[in-house]
């Protein structure tokens, strides 16, 4: 799966201009993403981060991490996903990183996603929807998430995210309308943000294969 991810940041490149400030996401696939930048770390100006582990790769590469509120609007975010639907909506937060990801995603203007074939689906919900929740609100969205969407919250025990927050994965969903499901969670108290990108879907998806596709 690894060489799928690697082929599909690797395209991901042809998004890359000179001088551009890039969005970068967080996992596996934009680690090789941040590799293929770091051959030739001067050619960008620099790049927002939406992790700390995205933070560490890409200034061991040379590369200038700058603060959104100073660089945004950006041209281009290059972010990885766990689902994606045909209309390019996702689901991201595996790596406990959604609420920086989706900041981004809202304030860049092409949003290119970078997926092996396995993350392609017709619906979204096979992966457990990740919800960043304030601590002391976890019990009180579980039971909110179960009434709403008839799903099963797991707590991601041990996980806190870099805001200092924590993680409930909903099991048992098929999300059939992405965008009330992302607004009927985004509006429980004590919800910071949900991995459910439907109101701000990818603009290009590249799923990495022996010839990469571009969607
Ligand atoms: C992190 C994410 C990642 O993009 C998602 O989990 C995919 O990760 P990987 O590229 O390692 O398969 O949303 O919060």
């Amino acid at each position: 799966m690894s060489e799928a991810k690697r082929r599909a940041a690797e395209k991901a490149m042809d998004h890359v201009e000179d001088g551009m400030v890039v969005g970068v996401g967080t996992g596996s696939t934009v680690a090789y993403f941040i590799d293929a930048l770091g051959r030739d770390p001067h050619r960008i100006r620099g790049a927002v981060s939406s992790s700390e582990q995205s933070t560490q790769r890409l200034r061991a590469h040379g590369i200038e991490v700058l603060d959104l509120n100073t660089a945004g609007p950006l041209p281009l975010y290059v972010d990885g996903a766990d689902e994606c639907d045909p209309l390019k909506r996702l689901i991201k937060g595996g790596g406990a990183a959604l609420t920086r990801e989706k900041i981004i995603a809202q304030a860049s203007l092409r949003f290119v996603c970078i997926i092996d074939p396995a993350k392609q689906v017709d619906v979204l919900g096979r992966f457990p929807l990740p919800v960043e929740v304030v601590p002391m609100a976890r019990s009180l969205v579980a039971r909110e998430i179960v009434a709403l969407t008839g799903g099963q919250p797991v707590w991601r025990e041990g996980v806190v995210t870099d805001n200092g927050n924590w993680i409930l994965d909903v099991h048992g969903l098929r999300i059939t309308d992405p965008p009330a499901v992302e607004a009927a969670l985004n509006q429980v108290v004590g919800v910071v943000s949900v991995g459910l990108f439907a109101r701000r879907p990818a603009d290009v998806v590249i799923v990495g294969g022996d010839v990469p596709k571009v969607l």
